[in-house]
Protein backbone atom coordinates (compact mmCIF):
# COMPACT_ATOMS: atom_id res chain seq x y z
CA UNK A 1 0.00 0.00 0.00
CA UNK A 2 0.92 3.97 -0.80
CA UNK A 3 0.40 6.77 -0.01
CA UNK A 4 0.18 9.63 -2.48
CA UNK A 5 1.55 13.56 -1.87
CA UNK A 6 0.08 15.89 -4.26
CA UNK A 7 2.53 18.65 -4.70
CA UNK A 8 4.99 16.53 -2.68
CA UNK A 9 8.04 18.30 -4.00
CA UNK A 10 7.30 21.23 -2.61
CA UNK A 11 8.13 23.34 0.61
CA UNK A 12 5.94 21.34 3.14
CA UNK A 13 5.87 18.31 0.92
CA UNK A 14 9.37 17.87 0.65
CA UNK A 15 10.01 17.62 4.19
CA UNK A 16 6.80 15.57 4.76
CA UNK A 17 7.88 12.84 2.29
CA UNK A 18 10.76 12.71 3.93
CA UNK A 19 9.69 11.94 7.18
CA UNK A 20 7.28 9.13 5.61
CA UNK A 21 10.26 7.53 4.17
CA UNK A 22 11.77 7.38 7.48
CA UNK A 23 8.51 5.93 8.92
CA UNK A 24 8.73 3.27 6.13
CA UNK A 25 6.43 4.31 4.36
CA UNK A 26 5.99 3.78 0.35
CA UNK A 27 5.32 6.98 -1.30
CA UNK A 28 3.63 8.00 -4.67
CA UNK A 29 4.38 11.92 -5.44
CA UNK A 30 2.22 13.76 -7.77
CA UNK A 31 3.27 17.58 -8.48
CA UNK A 32 3.15 19.13 -11.48
CA UNK A 33 6.76 21.54 -10.43
CA UNK A 34 4.93 24.55 -10.96
CA UNK A 35 6.62 25.55 -7.64
CA UNK A 36 8.81 23.63 -7.37
CA UNK A 37 11.91 21.33 -8.87
CA UNK A 38 12.49 17.81 -9.04
CA UNK A 39 15.73 18.29 -7.56
CA UNK A 40 14.17 18.65 -3.96
CA UNK A 41 12.75 14.54 -4.48
CA UNK A 42 16.09 13.81 -5.30
CA UNK A 43 17.67 15.65 -2.14
CA UNK A 44 15.23 13.89 -0.23
CA UNK A 45 15.99 10.33 -1.17
CA UNK A 46 19.38 10.84 -0.73
CA UNK A 47 19.02 12.13 2.68
CA UNK A 48 16.69 9.00 3.47
CA UNK A 49 18.51 6.42 1.03
CA UNK A 50 15.22 5.27 0.35
CA UNK A 51 13.60 5.81 -2.81
CA UNK A 52 9.88 7.16 -4.22
CA UNK A 53 7.95 7.17 -6.93
CA UNK A 54 7.20 10.55 -8.83
CA UNK A 55 5.04 11.86 -11.50
CA UNK A 56 5.35 15.02 -13.26
CA UNK A 57 1.54 15.68 -12.91
CA UNK A 58 -1.20 18.06 -13.07
CA UNK A 59 -4.46 17.69 -10.88
CA UNK A 60 -6.32 19.33 -13.27
CA UNK A 61 -5.36 16.92 -15.94
CA UNK A 62 -7.86 14.39 -15.01
CA UNK A 63 -6.71 11.87 -17.45
CA UNK A 64 -3.10 12.58 -16.53
CA UNK A 65 -3.86 11.70 -13.21
CA UNK A 66 -5.58 8.30 -13.60
CA UNK A 67 -2.70 6.32 -14.34
CA UNK A 68 -1.04 7.06 -10.66
CA UNK A 69 -3.92 5.22 -9.33
CA UNK A 70 -3.67 2.64 -11.67
CA UNK A 71 -0.54 1.80 -11.10
CA UNK A 72 -0.29 2.23 -7.59
CA UNK A 73 -2.66 1.22 -4.35
CA UNK A 74 -2.92 3.98 -2.70
CA UNK A 75 -4.01 3.64 0.64
CA UNK A 76 -4.43 7.32 1.42
CA UNK A 77 -3.75 11.14 0.33
CA UNK A 78 -2.08 13.82 2.03
CA UNK A 79 -3.07 16.83 -0.52
CA UNK A 80 -0.99 19.75 -0.45
CA UNK A 81 -1.08 20.34 -4.10
CA UNK A 82 -2.66 23.83 -4.87
CA UNK A 83 -1.44 27.78 -5.01
CA UNK A 84 -0.18 29.47 -1.81
CA UNK A 85 -0.03 33.19 -2.62
CA UNK A 86 -2.63 35.72 -0.32
CA UNK A 87 -1.68 38.59 -3.01
CA UNK A 88 -1.16 36.70 -6.51
CA UNK A 89 -4.87 35.59 -5.39
CA UNK A 90 -5.95 38.79 -4.98
CA UNK A 91 -4.35 39.27 -8.73
CA UNK A 92 -5.63 36.26 -10.59
CA UNK A 93 -8.60 34.78 -8.17
CA UNK A 94 -9.72 32.71 -11.57
CA UNK A 95 -6.67 30.84 -11.44
CA UNK A 96 -6.69 30.00 -7.85
CA UNK A 97 -10.45 28.92 -7.87
CA UNK A 98 -9.93 26.74 -10.22
CA UNK A 99 -6.34 25.30 -9.33
CA UNK A 100 -7.30 24.36 -5.85
CA UNK A 101 -11.02 24.07 -6.35
CA UNK A 102 -11.15 22.29 -9.15
CA UNK A 103 -7.86 20.67 -8.40
CA UNK A 104 -9.44 18.80 -5.32
CA UNK A 105 -12.13 18.40 -6.97
CA UNK A 106 -10.82 16.32 -9.36
CA UNK A 107 -8.28 14.56 -7.01
CA UNK A 108 -11.55 13.39 -4.57
CA UNK A 109 -13.50 11.77 -7.70
CA UNK A 110 -10.26 10.08 -8.83
CA UNK A 111 -10.46 8.69 -5.49
CA UNK A 112 -13.60 8.13 -4.85
CA UNK A 113 -13.72 6.09 -8.32
CA UNK A 114 -10.90 4.02 -6.91
CA UNK A 115 -12.16 3.34 -3.44
CA UNK A 116 -9.84 5.48 -1.58
CA UNK A 117 -11.48 7.37 1.15
CA UNK A 118 -8.20 8.40 3.45
CA UNK A 119 -7.14 12.55 3.15
CA UNK A 120 -5.23 14.48 4.67
CA UNK A 121 -5.29 17.98 3.74
CA UNK A 122 -3.24 21.31 3.76
CA UNK A 123 -5.61 23.96 5.62
CA UNK A 124 -4.63 26.78 7.01
CA UNK A 125 -4.82 29.47 9.66
CA UNK A 126 -5.71 32.07 7.03
CA UNK A 127 -9.32 30.82 7.63
CA UNK A 128 -9.56 32.41 10.74
CA UNK A 129 -9.57 35.56 9.22
CA UNK A 130 -8.96 38.16 12.11
CA UNK A 131 -9.69 36.11 15.06
CA UNK A 132 -11.30 37.80 18.30
CA UNK A 133 -9.76 35.83 20.77
CA UNK A 134 -6.13 34.28 21.07
CA UNK A 135 -5.00 31.74 21.24
CA UNK A 136 -6.89 30.49 18.40
CA UNK A 137 -8.93 27.14 19.11
CA UNK A 138 -10.21 24.95 16.16
CA UNK A 139 -14.19 26.34 16.68
CA UNK A 140 -13.38 29.87 16.67
CA UNK A 141 -15.86 31.28 13.45
CA UNK A 142 -14.43 31.13 10.33
CA UNK A 143 -13.73 33.49 7.57
CA UNK A 144 -11.81 34.25 4.33
CA UNK A 145 -9.99 37.93 3.76
CA UNK A 146 -9.12 36.75 -0.02
CA UNK A 147 -9.67 34.42 -2.21
CA UNK A 148 -6.50 31.96 -1.32
CA UNK A 149 -8.19 31.88 1.87
CA UNK A 150 -11.69 31.23 0.33
CA UNK A 151 -10.73 28.48 -1.39
CA UNK A 152 -9.25 26.39 1.78
CA UNK A 153 -12.36 27.75 3.31
CA UNK A 154 -14.61 26.09 0.63
CA UNK A 155 -12.53 22.80 0.49
CA UNK A 156 -12.93 22.47 4.23
CA UNK A 157 -16.91 22.77 3.54
CA UNK A 158 -16.82 20.29 0.50
CA UNK A 159 -14.77 17.69 2.42
CA UNK A 160 -17.30 18.38 5.29
CA UNK A 161 -19.94 17.63 2.58
CA UNK A 162 -18.88 14.39 1.54
CA UNK A 163 -17.83 12.95 4.99
CA UNK A 164 -21.71 13.68 5.38
CA UNK A 165 -22.88 12.41 2.59
CA UNK A 166 -20.85 9.09 2.61
CA UNK A 167 -19.46 8.62 6.84
CA UNK A 168 -16.53 5.84 4.95
CA UNK A 169 -14.47 9.03 4.64
CA UNK A 170 -11.77 9.70 7.13
CA UNK A 171 -10.95 13.42 6.55
CA UNK A 172 -7.88 15.32 8.59
CA UNK A 173 -8.31 19.17 7.68
CA UNK A 174 -4.67 20.57 8.95
CA UNK A 175 -4.76 24.39 9.55
CA UNK A 176 -0.81 24.98 9.66
CA UNK A 177 0.19 28.76 11.25
CA UNK A 178 3.31 29.90 9.80
CA UNK A 179 5.45 27.23 8.52
CA UNK A 180 9.04 28.21 8.29
CA UNK A 181 12.40 26.37 8.94
CA UNK A 182 14.30 23.55 6.84
CA UNK A 183 15.43 20.44 7.35
CA UNK A 184 18.77 20.33 9.86
CA UNK A 185 20.93 18.96 6.91
CA UNK A 186 20.74 22.07 4.84
CA UNK A 187 19.75 19.94 1.70
CA UNK A 188 15.73 20.43 1.52
CA UNK A 189 14.20 23.89 2.42
CA UNK A 190 11.91 26.50 0.80
CA UNK A 191 12.32 27.36 -2.30
CA UNK A 192 9.93 29.51 -3.98
CA UNK A 193 9.60 30.17 -7.84
CA UNK A 194 9.34 33.91 -8.16
CA UNK A 195 8.48 36.73 -5.65
CA UNK A 196 8.89 35.66 -2.08
CA UNK A 197 6.40 37.27 0.44
CA UNK A 198 6.71 35.19 3.66
CA UNK A 199 8.90 36.95 6.23
CA UNK A 200 11.88 33.93 6.63
CA UNK A 201 12.52 33.57 2.78
CA UNK A 202 12.54 37.04 2.33
CA UNK A 203 15.16 37.66 5.43
CA UNK A 204 17.38 34.40 4.59
CA UNK A 205 17.57 36.18 0.86
CA UNK A 206 18.47 39.90 2.58
CA UNK A 207 20.80 37.66 5.12
CA UNK A 208 22.91 36.18 2.16
CA UNK A 209 23.06 39.19 0.14
CA UNK A 210 20.51 38.33 -3.00
CA UNK A 211 18.23 41.48 -1.58
CA UNK A 212 18.77 44.60 0.16
CA UNK A 213 16.82 45.07 3.38
CA UNK A 214 13.83 43.57 5.28
CA UNK A 215 10.86 45.94 5.08
CA UNK A 216 9.21 45.30 8.66
CA UNK A 217 5.34 45.73 8.01
CA UNK A 218 3.74 47.69 10.31
CA UNK A 219 5.28 49.57 13.97
CA UNK A 220 2.18 50.05 15.24
CA UNK A 221 0.22 46.87 16.02
CA UNK A 222 -1.20 46.72 19.63
CA UNK A 223 1.93 44.34 20.49
CA UNK A 224 4.88 44.62 22.90
CA UNK A 225 6.69 46.32 20.26
CA UNK A 226 4.76 47.57 17.83
CA UNK A 227 4.62 44.75 15.17
CA UNK A 228 3.21 41.84 14.38
CA UNK A 229 2.63 38.92 16.27
CA UNK A 230 2.75 35.01 14.60
CA UNK A 231 3.37 31.38 15.52
CA UNK A 232 5.99 30.55 13.04
CA UNK A 233 6.10 26.46 13.23
CA UNK A 234 9.14 24.18 12.11
CA UNK A 235 8.97 22.39 8.59
CA UNK A 236 10.00 19.20 10.58
CA UNK A 237 7.74 19.45 13.42
CA UNK A 238 4.61 20.19 10.56
CA UNK A 239 5.63 17.28 8.49
CA UNK A 240 5.52 15.20 12.14
CA UNK A 241 2.11 16.04 12.24
CA UNK A 242 1.47 15.03 8.73
CA UNK A 243 2.78 11.83 9.80
CA UNK A 244 0.47 11.59 12.89
CA UNK A 245 -2.85 12.47 10.95
CA UNK A 246 -2.26 9.93 8.55
CA UNK A 247 -1.79 7.29 11.56
CA UNK A 248 -5.13 8.71 13.10
CA UNK A 249 -7.42 9.11 9.19
CA UNK A 250 -5.94 5.12 8.06
CA UNK A 251 -7.71 3.91 11.81
CA UNK A 252 -10.64 5.83 11.67
CA UNK A 253 -13.66 7.48 9.76
CA UNK A 254 -15.38 11.06 10.09
CA UNK A 255 -13.54 15.05 9.80
CA UNK A 256 -11.25 16.62 12.15
CA UNK A 257 -9.50 19.79 11.70
CA UNK A 258 -6.48 20.32 13.83
CA UNK A 259 -4.41 23.37 14.15
CA UNK A 260 -0.65 22.61 14.18
CA UNK A 261 1.48 25.67 15.67
CA UNK A 262 3.54 26.03 18.43
CA UNK A 263 1.03 27.96 20.38
CA UNK A 264 3.78 30.57 20.62
CA UNK A 265 3.35 33.96 18.88
CA UNK A 266 6.53 36.24 18.48
CA UNK A 267 6.92 39.50 16.65
CA UNK A 268 8.38 40.54 13.52
CA UNK A 269 11.65 42.06 15.49
CA UNK A 270 11.42 39.25 17.76
CA UNK A 271 12.20 37.07 14.34
CA UNK A 272 15.05 39.31 13.13
CA UNK A 273 16.90 39.67 16.58
CA UNK A 274 16.83 35.79 16.79
CA UNK A 275 17.75 35.22 13.16
CA UNK A 276 20.33 37.34 13.67
CA UNK A 277 22.28 35.94 17.15
CA UNK A 278 21.78 32.34 15.84
CA UNK A 279 23.02 33.07 11.72
CA UNK A 280 25.36 35.92 13.01
CA UNK A 281 24.65 37.97 10.72
CA UNK A 282 23.01 41.67 10.39
CA UNK A 283 20.46 41.70 8.77
CA UNK A 284 19.28 45.48 7.88
CA UNK A 285 15.28 46.46 8.39
CA UNK A 286 13.35 49.35 8.41
CA UNK A 287 9.56 49.54 9.62
CA UNK A 288 7.47 50.64 6.96
CA UNK A 289 3.39 50.94 6.62
CA UNK A 290 1.40 48.51 7.57
CA UNK A 291 0.59 45.50 4.79
CA UNK A 292 -3.04 45.53 4.06
CA UNK A 293 -5.01 42.75 5.04
CA UNK A 294 -2.52 41.73 7.76
CA UNK A 295 -3.72 41.04 11.71
CA UNK A 296 -1.44 42.13 14.49
CA UNK A 297 -1.55 38.53 16.46
CA UNK A 298 -2.20 35.53 15.40
CA UNK A 299 -1.17 31.95 17.49
CA UNK A 300 -2.35 28.78 17.80
CA UNK A 301 -4.01 26.36 20.65
CA UNK A 302 -2.40 23.36 19.66
CA UNK A 303 -3.91 20.73 22.49
CA UNK A 304 -6.77 19.18 20.01
CA UNK A 305 -3.85 18.03 18.04
CA UNK A 306 -1.58 16.96 21.19
CA UNK A 307 -4.52 15.43 22.93
CA UNK A 308 -6.10 13.47 19.59
CA UNK A 309 -3.01 13.40 17.08
CA UNK A 310 -0.60 13.06 19.52
CA UNK A 311 1.65 15.44 18.20
CA UNK A 312 3.40 18.73 19.38
CA UNK A 313 5.66 21.19 17.80
CA UNK A 314 9.00 20.32 19.87
CA UNK A 315 11.30 22.20 17.84
CA UNK A 316 11.91 26.43 18.71
CA UNK A 317 12.59 29.80 16.99
CA UNK A 318 15.96 29.10 16.91
CA UNK A 319 16.30 25.71 15.57
CA UNK A 320 13.53 27.70 12.82
CA UNK A 321 16.24 30.66 12.10
CA UNK A 322 19.62 28.37 12.10
CA UNK A 323 18.00 25.78 10.10
CA UNK A 324 16.71 28.14 7.57
CA UNK A 325 19.82 30.02 7.49
CA UNK A 326 21.76 26.65 7.32
CA UNK A 327 19.48 25.70 4.29
CA UNK A 328 19.93 29.28 2.20
CA UNK A 329 23.96 29.45 3.49
CA UNK A 330 24.46 26.50 1.52
CA UNK A 331 22.20 27.43 -1.32
CA UNK A 332 22.15 30.65 -1.75
CA UNK A 333 19.67 30.54 -4.98
CA UNK A 334 18.17 27.57 -3.75
CA UNK A 335 17.96 24.24 -6.03
CA UNK A 336 19.28 26.12 -8.71
CA UNK A 337 22.69 25.55 -7.09
P1 LIG B 1 4.57 24.91 -2.26
O1 LIG B 1 4.16 25.86 -3.33
O2 LIG B 1 6.01 24.78 -1.96
O3 LIG B 1 3.99 23.44 -2.59
C1 LIG B 1 2.83 23.24 -3.34
C2 LIG B 1 3.18 22.26 -4.45
O4 LIG B 1 2.01 22.02 -5.26
C3 LIG B 1 4.29 22.78 -5.38
O5 LIG B 1 5.30 21.80 -5.48
C4 LIG B 1 3.58 22.98 -6.71
O6 LIG B 1 4.44 22.73 -7.82
C5 LIG B 1 2.43 21.98 -6.61
N1 LIG B 1 1.26 22.31 -7.43
C6 LIG B 1 0.65 23.51 -7.56
N2 LIG B 1 -0.39 23.41 -8.41
C7 LIG B 1 -0.45 22.11 -8.81
C8 LIG B 1 -1.30 21.39 -9.70
N3 LIG B 1 -2.30 21.98 -10.35
N4 LIG B 1 -1.04 20.08 -9.88
C9 LIG B 1 -0.01 19.46 -9.25
N5 LIG B 1 0.82 20.10 -8.42
C10 LIG B 1 0.61 21.41 -8.20
O7 LIG B 1 3.75 25.29 -0.96
P2 LIG B 1 3.90 24.77 0.52
O8 LIG B 1 4.34 25.91 1.34
O9 LIG B 1 4.62 23.50 0.56
O10 LIG B 1 2.36 24.54 0.86
C11 LIG B 1 1.74 23.28 0.72
C12 LIG B 1 0.26 23.42 1.02
O11 LIG B 1 0.11 23.97 2.32
C13 LIG B 1 -0.49 24.35 0.09
O12 LIG B 1 -1.78 23.81 -0.13
C14 LIG B 1 -0.60 25.65 0.88
O13 LIG B 1 -1.73 26.39 0.52
C15 LIG B 1 -0.72 25.11 2.29
N6 LIG B 1 -0.27 26.06 3.32
C16 LIG B 1 0.99 26.59 3.23
C17 LIG B 1 1.42 27.51 4.19
C18 LIG B 1 2.77 28.18 4.09
O14 LIG B 1 2.95 29.25 4.66
N7 LIG B 1 3.76 27.59 3.43
C19 LIG B 1 0.57 27.85 5.25
C20 LIG B 1 -0.69 27.26 5.33
C21 LIG B 1 -1.09 26.36 4.35
C1 LIG C 1 4.55 37.15 8.88
C2 LIG C 1 4.74 38.49 9.62
C3 LIG C 1 4.00 40.37 8.33
C4 LIG C 1 7.02 39.94 5.19
C5 LIG C 1 0.90 34.09 5.27
C6 LIG C 1 -0.44 33.80 4.66
C7 LIG C 1 -1.08 32.64 5.38
C8 LIG C 1 -0.16 31.41 5.44
C9 LIG C 1 1.19 31.78 5.94
C10 LIG C 1 -0.68 30.02 3.57
C11 LIG C 1 3.55 39.44 9.46
C12 LIG C 1 5.48 40.42 8.55
C13 LIG C 1 6.23 39.79 6.31
C14 LIG C 1 7.91 41.04 5.13
C15 LIG C 1 7.14 41.72 7.30
N1 LIG C 1 0.06 30.86 4.12
N2 LIG C 1 6.29 40.67 7.34
N3 LIG C 1 7.94 41.92 6.19
O1 LIG C 1 1.03 36.95 6.45
O2 LIG C 1 1.24 35.71 8.68
O3 LIG C 1 0.72 34.47 6.62
O4 LIG C 1 1.71 32.90 5.20
O5 LIG C 1 -1.71 29.54 3.98
O6 LIG C 1 -2.23 32.36 4.66
O7 LIG C 1 -1.26 34.95 4.77
O8 LIG C 1 2.98 35.36 6.90
O9 LIG C 1 5.40 35.43 6.53
O10 LIG C 1 3.92 36.90 5.11
O11 LIG C 1 4.22 37.43 7.53
O12 LIG C 1 7.21 42.53 8.23
O13 LIG C 1 8.64 41.25 4.13
O14 LIG C 1 5.85 39.17 9.03
O15 LIG C 1 3.43 41.65 8.41
O16 LIG C 1 3.43 40.14 10.67
P1 LIG C 1 1.43 35.75 7.20
P2 LIG C 1 4.18 36.25 6.42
Amino acid sequence: MSILLTGGAGFIGSHTCLELLQEGYDIVVADNLSNSKAESLKRVQEISGKSLHFYKADLLDREGMEPIFREHEIEAVVHFAGLKSVEQSVRHPLEYYHTNITGTLILVELMQKHNIKKMVFSSSATIYGNAKRVPIQENEPLQATNPYGRTKLIIEEIFRDLSIADPEWSISLLRYFNPTGAHPSGRIGEDPTGFRTNIMPYLTQVAVGNLDIVNVFGGDYPTEDGTGVRDYIHVVDLARGHVKALQKVVGTKGIEAYNLGTGRGYSVLELIDTFERVSGRSVPYQVVSRRPGDVAISYADPQKAWAELGWKAEKNLEDMCADAWRWQSNNPQGYSD
